[in-house]
């Protein structure tokens, strides 16, 4: 067959110089494309003569692959090229130091939280939670505050709005965590031993008091736990969340509706050029309610009050926050205030437990 040295010439050359492999691409489909030079060819093998063509056939087969193959090595050829060019001018200085990046932190909530379910996980409390917006059953009946006792009003209560002719039962924003009290004991039944930290809304707004805050309910339910207990518990913790050997506690006898007997606890601190140190002294603060459970607050939760008796107690965690790191105004707590934040927020790092010692 005439011409196919000088065609396979062309091509392989062609393919030689080929800078890139979009006119390799070009040459692959002029020449062995389905309308290629050499495919055409190929379609003429059927008007030869069988003597022609089992010299033409083998031949333009040949042609064939010999392009075919010359396209891949070339295409390989200037992936390589590609790849070294590359190397040779993408870069990177790995010897640069970083771009700083602002990092964030812990809010003190978040980590005065952590640290006293670390204290009291070594005590033998759970952790239980309930939630934020509670049926008032809940927040006030079944804690043995009937409709009309007074301290419905003192708690500033935050009434969620009902249509006029909605008639659910009510609804608040919880005022305290006590209501965890009852659905822990209802849910996981007695004996138990947990603390319920979380938020807590009232009406109130001035240096020490915010519409939100943060309390952990404490309570221990058995066949004979008692005052004392209560009392050992509270200051094993006190010692262990200010890091003091010791503290005393003082309890002054007081009244809630969830307990009887009620007491109302101090610790032990002192003032010295105005300035407050907790665990010495002879001074005494108050940090906390608490007492032994009704029995209708047991009976309300299914619990028979013959059988089982314990303690519970209600702390404020904003305030033991600020008094453990000296924070003086709680308000600044949820005003996200970066400067704030990054003065008193804690290092993601720096995780509470009592191996490392509560206290920083
Ligand atoms: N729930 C009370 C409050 O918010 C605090 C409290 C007092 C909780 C005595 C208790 C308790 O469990 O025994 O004011």
């Amino acid at each position: 067959m005439d011409g196919l040295d000088a065609l396979k010439q062309r091509y392989l050359d062609g393919i030689a110089n080929a800078a890139d492999e979009a006119s390799l691409e070009d040459l692959r489909v002029s020449a062995i494309g389905k309308k290629g030079e050499v495919s055409l060819k190929m379609r003429e093998l059927g008007k030869m003569t069988p003597e022609e063509r089992q010299v033409a056939g083998p031949a333009l087969n040949a042609l064939k692959d010999e392009i075919a193959s010359a396209l891949s090595a070339k295409k390989e050829a200037l992936g390589d090229a590609a790849l070294d060019e590359r190397l040779r001018s993408e870069w990177l200085d790995i010897s640069l130091p970083g771009r700083p990046r602002r990092q964030g932190t812990i809010h003190p909530i978040s980590q005065v939280t952590e640290e006293l379910a670390a204290i009291f996980a070594d005590l033998g409390f759970a952790v239980a939670e309930g939630p934020q917006i509670e049926s008032d059953f809940y927040n006030f009946d079944a804690l043995n505050i009937a409709p009309e006792h007074p301290a419905r009003q003192e708690h500033d209560t935050f009434y969620m709005h009902r249509d006029a002719n909605d008639n659910r039962a009510p609804h608040v924003l919880r005022t305290h965590t006590s209501p965890v009290q009852i659905r822990y004991m209802e849910k996981h039944g007695v004996p138990c031993r947990v603390i319920a930290p979380g938020r807590v809304y009232r009406a109130d707004y001035d240096q020490t008091h915010t519409p939100m805050f943060h309390q952990l309910e404490g309570l221990a339910i058995d066949k004979d736990i008692s005052m004392a207990n209560l009392k050992w518990v509270l200051e094993e913790f006190f010692s262990a969340f200010f890091g003091i050997e010791g503290i005393k506690t003082r309890f002054r006898a007081s009244h809630f509706p969830f307990t009887e007997p009620s007491a109302e606890v101090d610790i032990q601190c002192s003032w010295v050029d105005g300035q407050l140190k907790i665990g010495e002294g002879d001074g005494w603060m108050e940090v906390l309610g608490s007492g032994m459970v009704h029995p209708h607050v047991l009976r309300s939760a299914g619990v028979d009050p013959d059988q089982w008796q314990g303690f519970a107690f209600g702390i404020g965690i904003d305030r033991i926050a600020m008094l453990k790191y000296g924070i003086p105004d709680l308000r600044a707590f949820f005003d996200s205030d970066l400067r704030w934040l990054r003065n008193y927020g804690f290092s993601a790092l720096n995780m509470p437990n009592l191996h490392g010692g509560i206290s920083r």
